[in-house]
């Protein structure tokens, strides 16, 4: 079986078929790896250059800068559908976290409707953002990258939509501009963690930012207009992963006819089979594409995360949250964990400081703490 090289053009169309990752030969016990190293094993970089991600990817229009083995970040996006559910809480945190593992972590705000991240921080960005760089041209990323509180942790500061594109949408060549900061921040800026905050919303530049990870958080509340929000925005993200497949295979008429199919169904009423389990029962239609499909589905993770827990029931929501991603969607999809509802969350915000570092011993610091340990052993960190 044919098998793509690694090395392909990360925004280069892909044709031929799949295989797994070949297994890399010289490796370092995941947690033997010197605290500050700031280098991913050498498997952890095989599994992160993997030709399933990148068929799941959106095709921007971009530079087509190849990036090879060995210089791919662990990419992490933190979306959820709804506002206010606790996205820049947890990536920021995250972030503390992940620093402490020894790793370079680069967090880009890219809540194109109320960026906030560099409060999470405690920064200032003094008005020099990411439009500053993929609007007016008048900056590169370097310029606008900020230093964190958190050695090893930088951020590139996020700017409000207006002006950016029509119709609220981000124009596509920003969007290549910062898919390709983002693919290229290990050789760039010498992360091995890229995180995204997403803004709210189930707008196809956020659900884009979203399929660009390795692994994409969906964060709710356990609250049912949260709930219905993450569903919607996994559904967002399963039309739209079908548009990256077709581009990327060249196969542009696919996602439209798989998707009528499924809407057709869906106008039944409700539908007890996934859909997953329907679009498996579409393959003699399009058993190439759909081939191409599942393996972008096998070629990311979902994480799931409760936030504001108060009680067992709640926590509960995340295990069903998990197996509807897997079950219903299709997706590869773990419960991470939850986090408890907790005042030192406002309190930290309100000094500007990382909860992390407010607040250590809080027990929703050690929450965080699991959470970033399972989303990094997903990639044998
Ligand atoms: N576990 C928690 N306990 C108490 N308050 C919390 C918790 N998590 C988040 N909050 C509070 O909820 C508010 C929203 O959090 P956050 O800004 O992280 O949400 P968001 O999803 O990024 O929102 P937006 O979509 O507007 O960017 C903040 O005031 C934060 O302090
Ligand atoms: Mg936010």
């Amino acid at each position: 079986m044919d098998r793509l090289s690694p090395s392909s053009a990360p925004n280069a169309p892909l044709t031929g078929a799949f295989g797994a990752p070949a297994a890399a030969s010289t490796s370092r016990p995941a947690g033997n790896r010197p605290a500050g190293a700031g280098l991913l094993a050498p498997q952890v970089q095989t599994l992160l250059h993997r030709p399933e991600w990148l068929l799941g990817t959106p095709l921007f229009p971009s530079r087509h800068a190849a990036v090879l083995p060995g210089e791919m970040p662990l990419i992490i996006s933190v979306g959820g559908g709804k506002g206010g559910v606790g996205k820049s809480l947890l990536s920021a945190n995250l972030a503390a976290k992940f620093v402490r593992s020894g790793l370079k972590v680069v967090c880009f705000d890219l809540d194109f409707g109320g960026p906030n991240l560099h409060t999470y921080f405690g920064v200032d960005s003094r008005g020099v953002t990411l439009t500053d760089v993929v609007v007016t041209g008048q900056k590169r990323f370097e310029d606008v990258l900020l230093q964190t509180p958190l050695q090893g942790c930088t951020l590139i500061p996020g700017a409000r939509s207006e002006g950016w594109g029509r119709e609220g949408a981000v124009d596509p060549a920003a969007m290549g501009q910062i898919y390709d900061a983002v693919i290229g921040a290990k050789s760039r800026f010498g992360a091995d963690v890229v995180i995204l905050d997403l803004g709210a919303g189930t707008q196809f530049h956020t659900i884009d930012m979203f399929l660009m990870a390795h692994l994409g958080i969906v964060t709710a509340l356990p609250e049912p207009t949260s709930i219905e929000n993450a569903y919607m925005f996994l559904k967002t993200a399963l039309w739209r992963l079908m548009d990256h497949v077709g581009a990327r295979s060249r196969k542009l008429r696919s996602p439209q006819l798989i998707k009528a199919a499924l809407n057709a169904s869906d106008s039944q009423g409700f539908q007890s089979r996934g859909y997953a389990e329907r679009i498996r029962g579409l393959s003699g239609q399009d058993p190439e594409f759909i081939r191409y499909l599942f393996a972008a589905l096998a070629g990311r993770r979902t994480g799931i995360v409760i936030n504001q827990a108060r009680n067992q029931q709640d926590v509960n929501v995340g295990n069903s949250m998990e197996l509807i991603a897997s079950r219903y969607f299709g997706f590869q999809s773990q419960f991470l964990g939850y986090l408890n509802f907790d005042d030192v969350a406002w309190k930290s915000l309100r000094n500007r400081r990382l909860l992390a570092i407010d607040f250590p011993q809080a027990i929703l610091s050690h929450r965080l703490n699991d959470i970033a340990s399972r989303a990094l052993s997903l990639f044998g960190i």
